[in-house]
């Protein structure tokens, strides 16, 4: 019978076999995988490990320097990198969804690509990979910003000539959340909803600016928090806000506004591939709606999405 701590003895057995004493590099996205594996293989083999944390300027509100810190509070070897202005530079003008997803994979690869070489005799890349993930190994739109092993299983790009440690290739996202709270991972990573690789940037439809993604964040950070206070969180796979490329008349005082629209998306679903619009309480939504027309400049009308997946997908890019 499988039970996560047998699970995480072979495994971690099994690592130090492997790895020897070889060196690692690894990604983190401030997700559950990635800091699952990590969690593992740094058990194997302590600083052997290297974990990279690039900040794309597309995490949500405080999410990189929050992320940061609990790596640091596990243990974790980790390289902060402050990427931000590359991304922006990067995403300057683009409006199509894969031409924003593409610039994103490429400037993570490059960012990435540079803390690696500076690990003297990395041999290892380590991913956190799950099974459905290598089922499904090619991603419906394309390729992620991070180096996730379903975008890349048939092989990394040739400069990176590592070899490839994936140590929750066989279990489900359920075993992997069990492995976590074995190891002790705090709730906030564990219980995490999924986040998309490229960030809030499949978040603002057309072109992305600092100032649209600083707006967005507010809204998100508003609405997520409102669901952690109101106890609906995890009972949410997924939940996000969505800029839109639209403006709509609003009235303040006596003033006439010209404002952004924003909508507001929370799905049920077991693995991503299809998903249940949420009925969210009037109340609550209600109340998120004046918070964020109340507390975010520049949005003075909320929607809320209620399609469900097929035929819409989680994302609006
Ligand atoms: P969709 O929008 O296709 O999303 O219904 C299904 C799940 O995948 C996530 N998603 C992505 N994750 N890179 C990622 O790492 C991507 O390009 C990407 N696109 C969608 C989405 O957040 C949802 O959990």
């Amino acid at each position: 019978d499988w039970t996560s701590d047998t699970f995480i003895d072979t495994t971690v057995a099994d690592l130090k076999k492997k790895i020897g004493s070889d060196k690692v590099v690894m990604g983190l996205s401030g997700g559950v995988d990635s800091s699952v594996a990590a969690t593992l293989i740094h058990r194997a083999i302590g600083d052997q490990l290297t974990c990279v944390f690039v900040d794309n300027g597309l995490l949500r509100k405080n999410e990189f320097e929050e992320v940061l810190d609990s790596y640091k509070h596990m243990g974790l070897n980790v390289i902060g990198v402050d990427a931000k202005l590359r991304f922006y530079d990067a995403l300057a003008g683009l409006t199509d969804p894969e031409a924003k997803r593409k610039a994103i994979g490429r400037v993570f690869i490059e960012v990435f690509d540079d803390e690696a070489h500076k690990i003297e005799g990395v041999k290892w890349l380590g991913q956190g990979t799950i099974y459905p993930d290598v089922i499904e190994s090619v991603s419906v739109k394309g390729p992620s910003a991070t180096i996730k092993s379903h975008h890349n299983v048939g092989g990394l790009p040739d400069f990176m000539k590592l070899s490839v440690v994936e140590p929750l290739n066989t279990l489900f996202k359920d075993e992997v959340r069990e492995v976590g709270r074995a190891l002790e991972i705090v709730e906030t990573i564990i219980g995490r909803h999924p986040f998309p690789g490229p960030g809030l940037a499949i978040r603002i439809l057309g072109d992305i600016t600092e100032e649209k993604v600083k707006t967005l964040q507010e809204v998100d950070h508003i609405f997520i928090q409102g669901l952690k206070n109101h106890g609906l969180y995890d009972q949410v796979w997924q939940a996000g806000a969505i800029l839109l490329p639209i403006q709509s008349v609003g009235v303040m005082g006596d003033e006439r506004t010209y404002e952004r629209v924003v909508a507001l998306r929370a799905v049920g679903s077991v693995d991503g591939m299809t998903a249940d619009w949420i009925h969210l309480p009037y109340e609550f939504l209600g109340k998120m709606s004046n918070e964020i027309i109340n507390r975010v400049k520049g949005v003075n009308r909320v929607v809320y999405d209620i399609s469900s997946k097929p035929p819409a997908t989680i994302e609006w890019e």
